[in-house]
């Protein structure tokens, strides 16, 4: 696919996402469920290569790009990409978990926030917001959106909290390619492209309490806040349906409830579902065109050379924008 061209998916293609989908979001449950004080990082990874591997899917993060492990663990002031390890998770902290599963051909997305042991309310209230900015975005999609209005939405919902939106990673198109068009900028910005019936793509914030300019470790994928405050994320892999978007990582009636929940998890999978018919097929996707084959993920090549943080992302400009666009890409990958 070129640059600005947006792969609208086949209703085989939609079946495939929403197994993919659900894999994932079964993962990420049983994940979330593990993490709490005293456990590493590196067991959470080793349920979800198990996991994984047992519904006969693959983590599509294990040797993506030379990234070691089968899921992201991003504690506190990591922004995302966090290698999970020996490290113990400790009473206070937040952790977000993003897992990726590739089953059947096709990838499933999704991240969220657990709360280890007791979070302070500064905690509490950042992951909090962040979930809701992350809601307001996905209530924004619908076929004639603009994709730019997605960063608008979450900006100007962060605004009275003085939280900051990551410019440097973002959301991204996905299917049979990990990372693809369209990408999806969670700030304020000019993109050009609309939402239309059959796109997938993700939208996965990523907003801290300080700044949101990053530091990149020298594993060259831990990316932490410039000032050490803490960052969160939520994600979910999207499917824009006549009416909105329907979450193939939605969450189910078994998923664990957020902290300011009482018992009864939120149940998202259906936003967009009265548009399904029951036998899961998409009748209106089936007479868009078919896409070309996914062209291979972007490789990196960052722009404009910014020290590391790109904060700009820049509309415009054919040349640059195509090297944006690459570099926009392999962002939520990550620059590599
Ligand atoms: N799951 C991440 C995303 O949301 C990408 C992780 S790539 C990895 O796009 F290599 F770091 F795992
Ligand atoms: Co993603
Ligand atoms: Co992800």
């Amino acid at each position: 696919m070129l640059p600005w061209q947006i792969e609208v998916k086949s209703a085989e293609d939609i079946e495939g996402m929403r197994a993919a989908g659900r894999v994932a979001r079964e993962v990420l449950d049983l994940a979330g469920a593990l993490a709490a004080p005293g456990v590493t990082t590196d067991a959470i990874d080793a349920l979800v290569t198990e996991e994984t591997i047992k519904r006969g899917a693959y983590p599509s993060p294990l040797n993506y790009h030379g990234f070691p492990k089968s899921c992201c663990t991003s504690v506190n002031e990591v922004i995302c990409h966090g290698i999970p390890d020996s490290n113990v998770l400790k009473d206070g902290d937040v952790l977000n978990i993003d897992i990726t599963c590739y089953f059947g051909g096709y990838h499933g997305d999704c991240s969220e926030m657990v709360l280890i042991g007791d979070v302070d309310d500064a905690g509490k209230r950042l992951v909090k917001v962040t979930h809701d900015c992350w809601r307001a975005a996905i209530d924004y999609c619908k076929p004639g959106q603009p994709y730019s209005g997605i960063g608008k939405v979450i900006e100007d919902y962060i605004a009275p909290y003085g939280y900051t939106s990551v410019r440097e990673f973002c959301g991204h198109g996905i299917g049979k390619v990990f990372h693809t068009n369209p990408n999806i900028l969670h700030y304020k910005n000019n993109e050009p492209g609309k939402m239309e019936v059959g796109h997938v793509f993700t939208i996965e914030p990523m907003i801290c309490e300080g700044v949101y300019q990053h530091i990149m470790w020298n594993d060259q994928w831990t990316a932490t806040t410039r000032d050490g405050k803490r960052s969160a994320q939520f994600e979910h892999t999207l499917l824009v349906t006549p009416t909105g978007v329907e979450a193939f990582t939605g969450r189910l009636p078994t998923s664990n409830p957020y902290f300011w929940e009482d018992g009864a998890p939120m149940i998202d999978a259906t936003r967009g579902l009265s548009v399904v018919v029951p036998d899961g097929g998409v009748p209106a996707m089936a007479a868009q065109p078919k896409p070309t084959a996914a062209r291979a993920a972007p490789k990196a090549a960052p722009a404009t050379p910014k020290a590391g943080f790109g904060d700009s992302a820049p509309a415009s400009a054919s040349s640059s924008k195509k090297q944006q666009k690459a570099r926009a890409a392999v962002k939520k990958k990550k620059k590599k």
